[in-house]
């Protein structure tokens, strides 16, 4: 049996980035032969400041979410990471392990922080520790994530070699599953850049909630070139990131679908990939508003996602803390 696990954070949005870099990997790898974990970081949301009333409808947004793509919590252990404690107590194991310097080149840290160290949070700082706890704690073996946490879970391998060759083997090193398309959509006014829910500019992302129009005003203002053929053409990156988007969307290879659009320029190009894109989120929207229609449910699913998650979590936490001599 493979244990596979992602998380997301409940953070404002969810762009179609986190959706074919990390949702939708998870529901195709839901299986007999596999066990499940999906969650909400919530104690990761909190390390930039969060409103909590925003905070408590992120959370159920973001399961309503995972449920409207196909997570089946039958299948998938579908819960929120605060309700956990064992993922905080790990994590603070695990800082004592961690190494600043190994923190300190994290990318993602130096991106957020912008070389504004002393006044973000230290919780900012120390938060690939906590996602190194949240894998490690539940003997994983594959972690589908996008492009940008690759890093991070490298940083997880690296505790978990360190914790074993220390206190003897514990825990399982995990592997990261980064998808060949689909693992770092672009942002559309910056093809340089990753789609992004903290970028300073809506026209960055496509929020899975946009509607019809919004998606067409959004794709038409994406950054591509001056040049009139379409084509997939690594160089040409607001091309070639917009046809990725096309082929996620129609499950059609991006080869065909410029070949549809051989003789046409960038305008047909745009409507019929706003079109594609409304096509595959409107009902995946009415279906995200059913499940949010009914809180009752989603908080029981995630009542049950917890109790299931401890009871894995709290008999690892058992094994390490007999490991590190606190066991008496
Ligand atoms: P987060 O919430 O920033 O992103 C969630 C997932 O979406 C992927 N993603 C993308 N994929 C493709 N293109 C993009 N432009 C794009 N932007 C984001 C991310 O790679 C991620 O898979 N630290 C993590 C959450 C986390 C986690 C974990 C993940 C906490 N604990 C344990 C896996 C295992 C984060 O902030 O992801």
């Amino acid at each position: 049996m493979n244990r596979i696990l992602t998380a997301l954070q409940p953070s404002g949005i969810l762009h179609i980035g986190n959706l074919f870099g990390a949702i939708e990997p998870m529901v195709g790898l839901q299986s007999d032969e596999n066990e499940n974990l999906l969650f909400a970081v919530d104690y990761h949301a909190i390390t930039v400041p969060q409103k909590p009333a925003e905070l408590r409808r992120n959370i159920l947004f973001a399961t309503a979410t995972y449920l409207a793509v196909g997570i089946d919590p039958t299948k998938t252990i579908l819960f929120q990471q605060s309700r956990v404690s064992e993922h905080t107590e790990l994590a603070w194991i695990l800082n004592c392990i961690a190494h600043m310097g190994e923190l300190e080149r994290m990318t993602q840290f130096k991106d957020k922080s912008q070389g504004n160290d002393l006044s973000v949070s230290v919780g900012l700082f120390d938060y690939p520790v906590l996602m190194a706890s949240d894998i490690l704690l539940y003997d994983t073996n594959v972690v589908p994530v996008g492009a940008d946490q690759k890093q991070h879970v490298e940083l997880a391998r690296d505790l978990a070699e360190r914790f074993n060759n220390r206190f003897g083997e514990t825990f399982v090193v995990p592997t990261p599953q980064i998808r060949k398309e689909g693992a770092r959509i672009m942002g559309l006014d910056d093809p340089e850049k990753k789609m992004s829910k903290s970028a300073t500019s809506e026209k960055n992302y496509i929020s899975i909630m946009d509607d019809e129009a919004t998606v067409l005003k959004k794709i038409k203002s994406a950054v591509t070139d001056s040049q009139s053929t379409i084509m997939y053409d690594e160089k040409r990156k607001g091309l070639a990131n917009l046809l990725t988007i096309y082929s996620l969307v129609t499950n059609t290879h991006v080869n065909q679908i410029a070949s549809e659009y051989e003789g046409k320029g960038y305008g047909d190009f745009k409507v019929g990939l706003a079109e594609a894109i409304s096509d595959y989120l409107t009902p995946l929207q009415e279906k995200i508003k059913g499940y949010l229609a009914n809180e009752d449910e989603l908080i029981n699913i995630l009542d049950q996602g917890a109790q299931r998650a401890k009871a894995i979590a709290s008999k690892k936490m058992e094994v390490v803390r007999q490991k590190i001599g606190v066991q008496l």
